[in-house]
């Protein structure tokens, strides 16, 4: 059976975007791979979080996976930083890793722009962490965004360059993959890009928001004056309300609207409130569920522990084997 592994990083409740790029697809994957789901908390600490809010986001997004249905007993959910053989596999992987290629990753280039402040170590060989979770359990598919796609590029350059480098055949190449169609990108409600977490009160819808939260943004969210010729190319803003509802809303739904959008007689209230109800139904389970998750500690605990367990039965399994590789030896 092929193995899958995928993670979030704990800055945060999650978005429709992490939900429609990644987490929908983990809770059929689970039943058809061998699933390693976890919450990238080494890798926050590229944004210097404090103690209080580390802990607060691994639980929010531990909850969340377990409220999407990610079933804890199928799957193998655990913390990044409950396996160290992960930040062992880190340290080898980065004397192959070189400072040029590093550099050039789109999103190193992004966090430098955003913030010129906090350039650390970490954030450059941010791919090299990633590359290390995926190879660690020999995975051949990880279920990602379209925004992930260079990593994974990054991840079969490293375990291809170990291999070369100790002539073996020891790491699969690990692919981005999203097991019912193409890789995703969920835009955001500000008219331009993706949704996401830093970029900007209002762009991100989360599973855990209230009705009315929803409601408000995405009335609020970026729009034109509307049509001027029948048929024309929608502006980015306007198609990506669209791509939205392609995603929440059903065909019919999104077929009555974008025929109003061609006749020109689209109402964008009609519109932005037609798309607000469809994403309140889409993540209204799942919210009433992280609420019932949230309080159970005794669950939580377990679920934490089982996974840690059954992470590390795999991780040390390769660390052992890695070190012979390597030439490490014990007198
Ligand atoms: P992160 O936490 O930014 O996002 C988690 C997952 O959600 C997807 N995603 C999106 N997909 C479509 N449209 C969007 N607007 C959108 N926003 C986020 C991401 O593609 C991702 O699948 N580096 C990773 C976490 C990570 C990881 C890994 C993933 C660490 N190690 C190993 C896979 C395998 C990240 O920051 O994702």
């Amino acid at each position: 059976m092929e193995t899958v592994v995928s993670g979030i990083r704990s800055t945060g409740k999650l978005h429709l975007g992490n939900f429609y790029g990644a987490v929908r697809n983990f809770v059929q994957m689970q039943k058809e791979y061998n699933c390693y789901f976890f919450i990238a908390d080494y890798h926050s600490l590229t944004t210097h979080p404090t103690p209080a809010d580390l802990h607060g986001n691994v639980k929010q997004v531990l909850v969340e996976y377990l409220a999407a249905g990610i079933d804890p007993e199928t799957a193998t959910i655990y913390i990044q930083s409950d396996v160290p053989e992960i930040a062992e596999l880190y340290l080898y992987l980065n004397m192959n890793a070189y400072l040029g290629e590093l550099e050039r990753s789109t999103s190193f280039k992004d966090k430098v722009r955003a913030h010129p402040d906090n350039v650390n170590a970490g954030l450059l060989t941010y791919p090299v962490l990633m590359a290390a979770d995926i190879i660690i359990h020999k995975a051949t598919k990880v279920p990602v965004g379209k925004d992930q796609e260079q990593h994974l590029e990054m991840a079969r350059t490293f375990g291809n360059r170990f291999n070369r480098m100790y002539n073996v055949d020891y790491f699969p190449e690990p692919y981005a993959f999203n097991f019912t169609e193409k890789l995703v990108k969920v835009p955001g409600l500000d008219g331009k890009g993706k949704m996401g977490k830093s970029e900007g009160e209002g762009n991100a819808v989360y599973l855990s928001d209230e009705p009315e939260a929803i409601r408000k943004k995405v009335m609020r969210a970026v729009s034109d004056a509307g049509p001027t010729e029948e048929n024309q190319a929608k502006p980015e803003p306007i198609q990506n309300l669209f791509d939205l509802m392609k995603i929440v809303s059903s065909s019919d739904t999104y077929n009555h609207f974008d025929n109003l959008y061609n006749k020109m007689q689209i109402r964008y209230g009609d519109f932005k409130k037609q798309l607000a109800e469809d994403m309140i139904i889409a993540t209204s389970p799942i919210r009433e569920k992280i609420h019932d998750i949230s309080n159970d500690h005794t669950y939580l605990r377990k679920v934490a522990r089982l996974g840690a367990e059954k992470a590390r039965e795999s991780a040390s399994k390769t660390i052992r084997e890695v070190r012979e590789i390597i030439g490490f030896k014990s007198f």
